[in-house]
């Protein structure tokens, strides 16, 4: 195996969307550092909601600045939610580096409202963003893997996605009905990629971020960071050695995998497992039967479940 720990990208070509800032700045920075060429993918809007019109600044900035740390990187300025859009950016990845190697999903935005006063519009806008970005890069990646291990004779290749979930959905955010959907269905759509491109050595894993941005200012307000000159365990460039792990040849075992990540902790989340399995004294159940079995077994486990899982404390708490 590829044992290169200090540019285990070497040669190799990744996509991070959303990178003209918080999180994809910093995993773009990274890949590039551990020797990717980067396309830099950003629409570029001025509000974390999505709002205001496109711009090549943050998407042109990062990529100048990974040019600047000697590495190779281009700047694609368009919206992932948008199909053509996405076809567009797999194939400015393969025509200027000769092919796709690395997906990273992270563009989104923010349209928080409780559930009963929610908008049509703010419910549209976080699924096409979060959920539609995620699939349509992911679609074209998908093909372009499927097609390169055909013209090997159907051999492995390396193709890496790292999609982008949240706590959010883990933990059922009640004042995000909207994210905490995308997120759920990103889990989904990743696990399905996974089980579909393991033909092909396509890995497709999941990470749910922790990071003092724009998107969580109101959340984290505070940098961390103290007079001891330890690292702040909010700051973006912590998430971003786990991306360029999962996008290494180092991490070719790891599929199909939900990551809690922040500043010097990574947790591995298991799949829901089954609590209890009730069977029905005869061959199906009734009314009464699952009255008198169902009411008393969440009787005594009000509030445990799926939705409670546990809010991990930072490694400095
Ligand atoms: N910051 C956290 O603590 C945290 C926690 C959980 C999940 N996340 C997820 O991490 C990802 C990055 O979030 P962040 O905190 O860095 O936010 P951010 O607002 O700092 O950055 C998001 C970037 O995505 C870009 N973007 C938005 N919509 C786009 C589109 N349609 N096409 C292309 N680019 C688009 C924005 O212009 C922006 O530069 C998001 O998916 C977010 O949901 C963040």
């Amino acid at each position: 195996m590829h044992r290169d720990l200090t540019r285990p990208l070497a040669g190799k070509t990744a996509i991070v969307t959303g990178a003209g800032r918080g999180l994809g700045r910093a995993e773009a920075l990274e890949l590039g550092r551990l020797g990717a060429a980067v396309v830099v993918n950003d629409y570029g809007q001025g509000g974390r909601d999505g709002s205001g019109e496109a711009s090549h600044g943050p998407a042109e900035e990062v990529a100048e600045e990974i040019r600047t740390a000697g590495g190779r990187a281009t700047a694609h300025v368009g919206d992932v939610a948008d199909f053509n859009t996405a076809r567009g950016l797999v194939r400015l990845a393969v025509d200027t580096y000769g092919a796709l190697d690395i997906l990273v999903n992270n563009a989104g935005i923010l349209r928080d409202r409780m559930v009963f006063s929610m908008s049509e519009d703010e419910w549209d806008s976080v699924i096409r963003v979060h959920l539609k970005g995620h699939f349509n890069t992911t679609r074209f990646a998908a093909a372009h893997w499927r097609e390169r291990s055909k013209a090997a004779g159907g051999g492995p290749v390396h193709g890496r996605v790292v999609n982008t979930s949240s706590e959010a959905f883990l933990a059922g955010s009640p004042g995000q009905p909207n994210y905490a959907a995308a997120k759920g269905g990103i889990v989904g759509l990743t696990l399905s990629t996974a089980g579909a491109l393991a033909k092909y050595g396509v890995t497709a894993n999941v990470i749910c971020p922790r990071a003092r941005t724009r998107m969580t200012e109101d959340v984290f307000p505070d940098a961390e960071f103290t007079a001891d000159g330890r690292p702040d365990p909010l700051s973006p460039e912590h998430v971003a050695p786990l991306v360029g792990y999962l996008a290494s040849p180092q991490a070719t075992g790891v599929n199909g995998q939900v990551f809690v990540v922040h500043g010097g902790m990574v947790a591995i989340v298991e799949r829901p497992r089954v609590a209890a399995k009730l069977d029905a004294a005869g061959d199906v159940f009734g009314f009464a039967e699952l009255d008198g079995l169902l009411t008393p077994y969440f009787g005594e486990r009000r509030g445990e479940g799926f939705a409670a899982v546990e809010v991990l404390s930072l490694k400095r708490g």
